[in-house]
């Protein structure tokens, strides 16, 4: 499916490499006109869940920020992937994607001394040559830049968009005076230089993240509208399964904060909407599920990491991060910079603490197509989007190239448009191809004026999953409209 996928994506330019005239550029993909509607209309619904039922800001911060920040961060000295390079062909390798490749074991979290013992115990050689493999070392994942002409600043770009929301911290405080527990949200790119991105859009160097920072007072464990959330079924793949090998536990939101396995309440709240999110973009049940990150994979500062996981083509898949970071991030950089960083509440400074859903636009979008992506016969592929991701939610149709037909659908077009309905008009090749080309890209409803209605004012409107054609009056369509496109 993934190739045909890719091949969807190419064909209508949904996405396509960097520089696709000179070679391409590994790890970087742009968006064509279909891709871009689909990945706004991908945001527009994830502020609405996320962003605006909360006491939540959306910021926009910058992409370059000054080293300084990654020194505080830490970024600087273990933002890294282990690589290791062969003696005899000098090609380089992630060293922990080698081992679980050839001898199928899980070894994130390994130190470099415990992945060399490994790859030396079980002679692992080269992919490219076999030839004899190397020292395990660190390769730092962020790009380095020099600002200014003298190229004297050093400078990186953002391998997350949190750091900029933590250093405007004290800023946005100040400003917006806000009441804990609250959110700063940032939409944005970010850059990691991976050491071999892959799988299309699973592993970029550059893609759009959607993150929030929920600051919570460090001693209350309750949050305001947890309690609509509260009975959402989580299925959550814990430590003890991991390591025994079993399948996911479900349990309820509320039910898993009560018992210790989550460890607040605003991380529950978080994963109960994502869980709700990600079904209404058409995954199904079974292909998600949070894993608890396992002790040596969490950082020591965390209370709690959980990656909601999708299952991919190739296997599952991290696609939103969500980690209890406690204080850690406002700690170090007032260290580091010598500004307090806390809010205020009846006189006293608190240092809040913060949970962090991180989402993956182009991840996401990824699964939403493979999940699409149907093939029942009709002759060609197409994707079953839900209406508010559609790239467009109705495509009007002249039947044939008819003066009087192309004046009616040309204002049929313009009427849907003012009503904000996102649509098309074409009038070139068969209506047949036209459907299809249609159904392609996921358009919901396909509009056709005919003979017909230059009779009596109505048109056809065909469901894209059903293939069904109505015949409604043009006056009802904006109320016909309304009632069957999916919302979020
Ligand atoms: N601020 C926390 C953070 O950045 P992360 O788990 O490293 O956490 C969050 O990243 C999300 O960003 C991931 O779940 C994934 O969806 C997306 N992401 C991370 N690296 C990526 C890459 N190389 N290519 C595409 N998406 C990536």
């Amino acid at each position: 499916m993934i190739e045909e996928l890719r091949q969807l994506c190419l064909r209508r330019a949904i996405f396509f490499p960097e520089s696709e005239i000179y070679g391409g550029f590994a790890g970087f993909y742009n968006y064509g006109p279909i891709g871009l509607k689909i990945k706004e209309n991908f945001i527009r619904a994830w502020r609405k869940v996320f962003v605006e039922p909360d006491n939540i800001y959306e910021v926009e911060t910058s992409l370059i920020q000054p080293k300084k920040v990654f020194e505080a961060s830490g970024h600087l000295e273990s933002f890294s992937d282990p690589i290791v390079q062969c003696k005899k062909c000098h090609s380089i390798h992630r060293a922990d994607h080698l081992i679980e490749e050839t001898l199928h074991i899980h070894v994130e979290g390994k130190s470099l001394d415990e992945l060399q013992d490994i790859i030396y115990n079980n002679n692992i050689k080269c992919p490219k040559c076999r030839g004899e493999l190397g020292q395990v070392r660190h390769f730092n994942l962020m790009f380095q830049t020099y600002v200014g002409p003298e190229g004297k600043e050093e400078a990186y770009l953002r391998p997350e968009t949190a750091q900029g929301i933590f250093v405007a911290f004290r800023r946005l405080v100040s400003s917006l005076n806000p009441k804990l527990p609250f959110g700063i949200a940032q939409i944005g790119r970010s850059f990691r230089n991976e050491i071999s991105p892959r799988h299309f859009l699973v592993r970029l160097r550059q893609f759009t993240q959607l993150e929030i920072e929920y600051f919570v007072h460090p001693k209350r464990k309750k949050i305001p509208n947890f309690n609509k959330w509260k009975n959402q079924e989580l299925r959550i793949l814990t430590r003890e399964a991991q390591l025994k090998n079993e399948d996911v536990i479900v349990i309820k939101a509320k039910d898993a904060v009560k018992e210790g396995l989550i460890p607040h309440q605003a991380l529950a709240y978080f994963m109960a909407k994502e869980m709700w999110f990600y079904k209404k973009l058409g995954i199904p049940e079974e292909a998600l599920r949070f894993r608890h990150m396992l002790p040596e994979e969490t950082p020591h500062y965390s209370k709690g990491n959980f990656d909601l996981e999708i299952k991919f083509d190739f296997g599952w898949k991290e696609v939103v991060g969500n980690a209890y970071r406690a204080s850690y991030d406002l700690e170090k950089h007032t260290k580091h910079s010598g500004v307090e960083l806390f809010v205020e509440e009846n006189g006293k400074k608190i240092i809040p603490h913060v949970i962090e859903p991180s989402f993956g636009v182009e991840r996401s979008l990824y699964a939403v197509l493979l999940y699409a992506l149907q093939d029942d016969g009709r002759g060609w592929k197409w994707l079953k989007l839900p209406g508010f991701l559609a790239p467009y939610q109705v495509a009007i149709f002249p039947l044939v190239k008819d003066r009087k037909q192309i004046q009616t659908a040309k204002k049929i077009e313009k009427k849907l448009k003012k009503f904000n309905i996102s649509c098309y008009y074409e009038d070139r090749q068969s209506i047949g191809k036209r459907y299809a080309k249609a159904d392609e890209i996921g358009v919901r409803y396909c509009i056709t004026v005919d003979e017909q209605t230059l009779k009596d004012k109505t048109i056809t409107v065909r469901d894209r999953d059903t293939k069904e054609q109505e015949r409604i009056e043009i006056s009802k369509l904006k109320s016909y409209l309304s009632k069957k496109l999916e919302t979020i």
